[in-house]
C-alpha cells in the first residue's frame, strides 16, 4: 500500500505514520539565509551558513541517532508527558505497536504540519513548521486539543537545544566552544550570544545571537525558563525523558543570566484547563540575528496565532507562485510530482550542495557545474534575469580555458584556492556553452555573445599544471595585459577559448584527457592517461552548437567579424593533419598557454565570423568521424555501444572483459546527444542499455554494469559498493540526460521510458522512501538517496518542457513541436503546459482527440487566443518573437489540434 497521497493541485501531500520510515527530512528556507531540515519528529537542523548553525548540524545517520530534536511537551494532571513531535522515550517504546500515536504529516513548499493523536493522553496536537520567505526565523505553531469527555489540565513546555556556533565545532572544540556561550533569558525566551568564535583562522569577537522565543497563541509569556541543557534535562535526564518535564521542577525567571554551558531554548507556560474538545495554541520562534532589536522586531511580527496563520498563508502563496510552470497530463500524480521537480532548483539555489542531511560534504558553496545547471531551470521560469547571471559567471573562466572552482557569494565572485590545490575537471568548459545556447534560444538575446567580460586569474597556469610565481593575490583575480590593465573579452571569445583549448588537450587515443575527472566526480584516479570519450562526444556537439551561434551572430552583424585576443589564432588551426597528430596538438596548446602564462598582449585581431564557424565545424566533423571509427564497440546485430573512457593504463574500459559485459551510460548519453551516434548506433545502444543497465523496479537505467574490480586506475567510484552513487546507481542526472538525448534524436518511446521509470519509482513511496521529488540517485534496492539537491531536477524540467511538450525557444522565437505519446494525454485527449515565455504567460494545449502516438499525429491546426497560426510543412508551429512581445500582459492560450 502506498502511504503517500497528494492532497491538492499544488503538490501538497499527506503521509501517515511518517516516523516509521527512516531518513525522511523536509527542507524549509527563507530567501534571506536561514535553511532548515525537519524530520517527522522535528529532528534535523537549522543554519545560515557553515559558521552559523542555530541547531546542531546533522547528517543522515544523526536522523535516527540524535534525540535532541525541536520538542514541545504537554504534561497532564501529573500523569506523564506527551511530546507533540513524538520524541519521548514513552512514545518511542510503543512504536510499531497498536499503542503508537496516530500520526499524519502534510507538507507543501516550505511548510510541514505534523498531526498526532494520542489515545493514552486523549490529546490531539498539530505542529506546523515554516520559515517566512524574507525573515530568518523558523516558526513552530503548536495546537493541542482535549479529546476526552472530561476537562484536562495541561502544562506546555517548549524545548529546543541551541547549538549556536560553527559546524566545524561539532567535533573540533565542541566542549570548549560551549564555554563561550553567554545565555540570557528574556520575557519570552532564551538568547545565546557566544563571546567569540575561534578556529585555525583566528579568534574573532562574535555578535551573532541565537534565540528561541515563545508565547501562547494569544500572546501570554512563559512562566519559567530552562536556559541550559543541564537545567532542562536535570541530573540523569535525557532529551526524550527530561527532568524539567517529568519532575516538573521550577525553572529560572526572565532576565536571568548564565554562561559557559550548552544552551537550551526551553520554557514552560502557565497550566491551562481544556474543556472537552477545547484547544489551546502556542508559538515558538527560533532563529539568529546579529542584534537584539532585530529579534524583538521579529517577535512582534509573529507573536500571535493570527499573525502566524497569515504568515503561513503568505509563505505558501509566495512559493506556489514561484513555480511558474504547470503540467497537465493524463496522470495527476505525475503532474503533482513535477511541481516538486520544478521546486527543486530553488532548493538547490538556497541550500547549495551541503545543507541537507545527505549532503554531508562541502562547506556550503556550489560548484562550477551547479552554477551553470541552476541557470537552466531559471531560464525556463524567469529568463529575463538570467542574462546578467550568465554574463557574470563567465568571469570565472581563465585565459587558458580552465576555470575557477571556488565560487563566492553573489553573482560572478570567484576565489583563488588558498591551499593551492589544483584540480581540473575536463567537463567544466562544456556547460557554459549549453546554458548560453539555451539562453539565446529562449530570449533571442544573441548580443550577449558580444558582452565584454574579464577573465579569472590566480596562480594556476598551463591548464592547472604549473604555478605563476609572478602573480600575487594582491594583484586581484582578474587577468591583466602586459600594460597591467584588466583585460576583457567578449563572451564569444570566452566560449571559443574554452572549446578550442579543450580540443588540443588529448591523450594517447586522441581523445580529450580525463584530467582529474569529468561530470563523474568519482573518476578521479586516471589523471595521467585517462581519457573521456563520453565528454569528447559532448565537446564535438558543442563545437557545432558554437558554430551555429556564430552564424546567428553573423546573420545580424554589419561587420561580419569578431574582435578576438590575438593569441587565439594559435588555436585556430584547421588542417586535418594536425588533428591526427597528438604531439602537434600538445605543442599548439602549450604554445598558447605559455603565451598566456602571466599576462597577455591585450592586442586584438578581427576575424571573419563565417571563417570561425567553418573552423569549428571542421574540428567537430573530424572528431565525430574519429569517435565513430575508433570507439564504437560492435557486439552483434542487436548490441553495440560506445566506449566511454580510457583508464590510467590507457585501456578502453568497456566492451567484453573476461566474459563480463562492461557498459557505461555516460558515453552513450553524449554520443547520442551530440550526433556522434547515428540512427543505427542509437538503435543498438538502446537495446543494449535495456539489456544491461535497465532495472525497472529501481528507477531504470543504471550508470554502469558491475565491473567487479576496484580499478585503482580509474577512480574512487569503483570503491563504492555496486549500486551506490556513481558506481552503478540509477543516477538521475545522467538518466535524465540520456532521455533528453534520445528525445532530441527522435527516440521518443525510449526517452519517455527513462523519464517515466524515474518518476514511477520516486512516486512509489514504499520503494523510494522519499517525499515527492527526484533524488540524486536510486540505490540498488530502489531507495531514493540525496533527496532534493540534484542537477537532475533542472534537466528533468528542461526535457519535459523543450522536448516532451516541445515548447522551446529558437533564437527567441517560440517553436512548438510536441513529442507526447498517447498515454500522456488525459481522458479527453488533452495535455497542456503553462509556462512563461517572452515575458508572457502562455498555456499551450495539445488536443489529440484520436488518441494517436507521436509519429502518427501531425499538427492539423493551431491558434493563439482564437487567431489562427500557420502550421509549418514539417508539422511544427513557430510564433515569432515580435508577435509574442506584441501580446498583452495577460495570460494567453495556444491551442494545437493534432490529427
Ligand atoms: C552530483 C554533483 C555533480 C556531479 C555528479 C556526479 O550530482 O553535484 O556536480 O557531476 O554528482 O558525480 P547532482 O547532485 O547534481 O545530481
Amino acid at each position: 500500500m502506498n502511504h503517500l497521497k497528494f492532497i491538492d493541485g499544488h503538490g501538497s501531500f499527506l503521509l501517515k505514520q511518517p516516523e516509521n520510515t527512516s531518513y525522511l527530512y523536509f527542507p524549509l528556507a527563507s530567501e534571506t539565509g536561514l535553511k532548515s531540515a525537519v524530520t517527522p519528529n522535528l529532528g534535523g537542523d537549522a543554519k545560515i551558513n557553515q559558521e552559523i548553525f542555530l541547531l546542531e548540524p546533522v547528517s543522515s545517520e544523526n536522523l535516527h541517532n540524535n534525540r535532541s530534536t525541536r520538542n514541545f511537551w504537554f504534561t497532564k494532571d501529573g500523569i506523564g508527558a506527551y511530546s507533540a513531535v513524538g520524541a519521548s522515550a514513552e512514545q518511542e517504546s510503543v512504536k510499531f505497536t497498536s499503542m503508537q500515536d496516530e500520526h499524519e504529516l502534510t507538507a507543501g513548499f516550505m511548510w510541514q504540519t505534523l498531526k498526532r493523536t494520542s489515545v493514552a493522553y486523549q490529546l490531539s496536537s498539530t505542529v506546523t513548521s515554516f520559515i517566512p520567505r524574507d525573515d530568518n526565523v523558523e516558526i513552530m505553531h503548536i495546537t493541542v486539543q482535549n479529546l476526552s469527555e472530561t476537562p484536562q489540565e495541561i502544562t506546555a513546555y517548549a524545548a529546543v537545544p541551541i547549538y549556536g556556533r560553527s559546524a566545524d565545532n561539532i567535533r573540533d572544540h565542541r566542549s570548549v566552544t560551549s564555554m563561550l556561550h553567554c545565555i540570557d533569558t528574556t520575557e519570552n525566551g532564551v538568547f545565546v550570544c557566544p563571546t567569540m568564535s575561534f578556529d585555525e583562522k583566528g579568534h574573532r569577537p562574535n555578535k551573532q545571537i541565537y534565540y528561541v522565543m515563545g508565547c501562547t497563541g494569544k500572546g501570554s509569556k512563559p512562566t519559567d525558563f530552562y536556559p541550559t541543557v543541564e537545567s532542562f534535562l536535570g541530573e540523569g535526564g535525557t532529551f526524550t525523558h527530561p527532568g524539567a518535564v517529568y519532575k516538573q521542577y521550577a525553572g529560572t525567571s526572565a532576565f536571568s543570566h548564565t554562561a559557559g554551558k550548552e544552551a537550551m531554548g526551553a520554557f514552560r507556560f502557565e497550566p491551562v484547563l481544556l474543556a472537552r474538545g477545547e484547544s489551546a495554541d502556542y508559538i515558538v520562534l527560533l532563529g539568529t540575528e546579529d542584534n537584539k532589536e532585530a529579534i524583538f522586531k521579529l517577535f512582534e511580527k509573529y507573536n500571535s496565532a493570527e499573525k502566524v496563520r497569515q504568515a503561513l498563508q503568505d509563505t505558501k502563496t509566495y512559493w506556489q507562485n514561484q513555480i511558474a510552470v504547470h503540467f497537465h497530463t493524463g496522470e495527476h500524480k505525475f503532474d503533482c510530482w513535477m511541481k516538486w521537480v520544478c521546486f527543486q532548483p530553488f532548493l538547490r539555489r538556497l541550500f547549495g550542495c551541503s545543507f541537507l542531511p545527505h549532503h554531508d560534504y562541502g562547506r556550503g558553496g556550489r560548484g562550477w557545474r551547479d552554477l551553470w545547471q541552476d541557470c537552466l531551470s531559471l531560464l525556463l521560469m524567469e529568463p529575463e534575469n538570467v542574462g546578467h547571471m550568465i554574463a557574470m559567471n563567465f568571469g570565472g573562466v581563465r585565459i587558458d580555458g580552465t576555470n575557477a572552482t571556488i565560487i563566492g557569494d553573489g553573482n560572478g565572485n570567484f576565489l583563488a584556492d588558498r591551499n593551492g590545490i589544483t584540480r581540473v575537471w575536463m567537463d567544466h568548459a562544456l556547460w557554459p556553452l549549453m546554458t548560453t545556447k539555451l539562453y539565446i534560444d529562449q530570449t533571442g538575446d544573441f548580443e550577449i555573445l558580444n558582452r565584454q567580460i574579464p577573465y579569472f586569474k590566480d596562480s594556476q597556469i598551463m591548464r592547472g599544471t604549473e604555478a605563476d610565481h609572478l602573480w600575487k593575490p594582491e594583484q586581484g583575480n582578474r587577468q591583466r595585459t602586459v600594460e597591467d590593465t584588466v583585460y576583457t573579452g567578449s563572451i564569444l571569445e570566452h566560449l571559443l577559448i574554452q572549446q578550442l583549448t579543450a580540443f588540443y588537450e588529448v591523450g594517447n587515443h586522441n581523445i580529450y584527457r580525463l584530467r582529474d575527472a569529468d561530470w563523474n566526480d568519482a573518476l578521479d584516479m586516471a589523471s595521467e592517461h585517462g581519457e573521456s570519450v563520453a565528454f569528447t562526444c559532448a565537446y564535438a556537439g558543442n563545437l557545432l552548437e558554437l558554430a551555429s551561434l556564430i552564424r546567428l551572430l553573423d546573420g545580424h552583424s554589419t561587420t561580419h567579424t569578431a574582435d578576438l585576443l590575438e593569441e587565439i589564432t594559435l588555436l585556430l588551426q584547421n588542417n586535418t593533419e594536425i588533428f591526427d597528430n597528438i604531439n602537434q596538438k600538445h605543442k599548439i596548446l602549450s604554445d598558447y598557454s605559455a603565451r598566456c602564462r602571466h599576462n597577455i598582449s591585450g592586442r586584438r585581431i578581427s576575424l571573419s565570423l563565417s571563417v570561425l564557424a567553418v573552423d569549428l565545424i571542421q574540428k567537430a566533423n573530424w572528431l565525430m568521424e574519429h569517435l565513430r571509427a575508433q570507439e564504437w564497440i560492435d557486439i552483434d546485430s542487436e548490441r553495440g555501444w560506445f566506449n566511454s573512457y580510457y583508464d590510467n593504463h590507457g585501456n578502453a574500459v568497456e566492451g567484453l572483459y573476461k566474459d563480463q559485459i562492461r557498459m557505461m551510460l555516460t558515453g552513450q548519453v553524449f554520443a547520442v546527444m551530440s550526433g556522434v551516434a547515428e540512427e543505427e548506433h542509437i538503435r543498438k545502444i538502446t537495446l543494449s542499455a535495456d539489456r544491461y543497465l535497465y532495472r525497472k523496479e529501481i528507477g531504470g537505467y543504471r550508470l554502469n554494469t558491475d565491473f567487479h574490480e576496484l580499478k585503482f586506475d580509474m577512480g574512487r567510484m569503483f570503491g563504492f559498493a555496486y549500486g551506490e552513487k556513481e558506481n552503478g546507481a540509477v543516477f538521475s542526472h545522467m538518466t535524465v540526460m540520456y532521455a533528453n538525448a534520445l528525445y532530441r534524436r527522435g527516440f521518443v518511446h525510449e526517452g519517455w521510458k527513462a523519464l517515466k521509470t524515474l518518476a514511477d519509482t520516486a512516486l512509489d513511496f514504499d520503494t523510494s522512501h522519499i517525499y515527492p521529488g527526484i533524488p540524486e540517485y536510486f540505490r540498488s534496492d530502489g531507495r531514493g538517496m540525496y533527496q532534493y539537491l540534484t542537477g537532475a531536477a533542472s534537466w528533468y524540467m528542461l526535457t519535459m518542457i523543450t522536448e516532451v511538450f516541445g515548447v522551446r525557444g529558437e533564437a527567441g522565437d517560440l517553436l512548438l513541436y510536441p513529442k507526447l505519446l498517447s498515454c500522456q494525454f488525459d481522458a479527453d485527449g488533452a495535455a497542456s503546459i503553462t509556462i512563461p515565455f517572452a515575458g508572457k504567460n502562455l498555456t499551450v494545449l495539445y488536443q489529440n482527440s484520436n488518441n494517436k502516438d507521436f509519429g502518427d499525429y501531425i499538427i492539423d491546426s493551431a491558434s493563439c487566443d482564437g487567431t489562427e497560426l500557420e502550421v509549418n510543412e514539417d508539422s511544427f508551429v513557430i510564433l515569432p518573437r515580435n508577435m509574442l512581445t506584441a501580446l498583452s500582459d495577460t495570460a494567453h492560450r495556444i491551442i494545437i489540434n493534432l490529427l
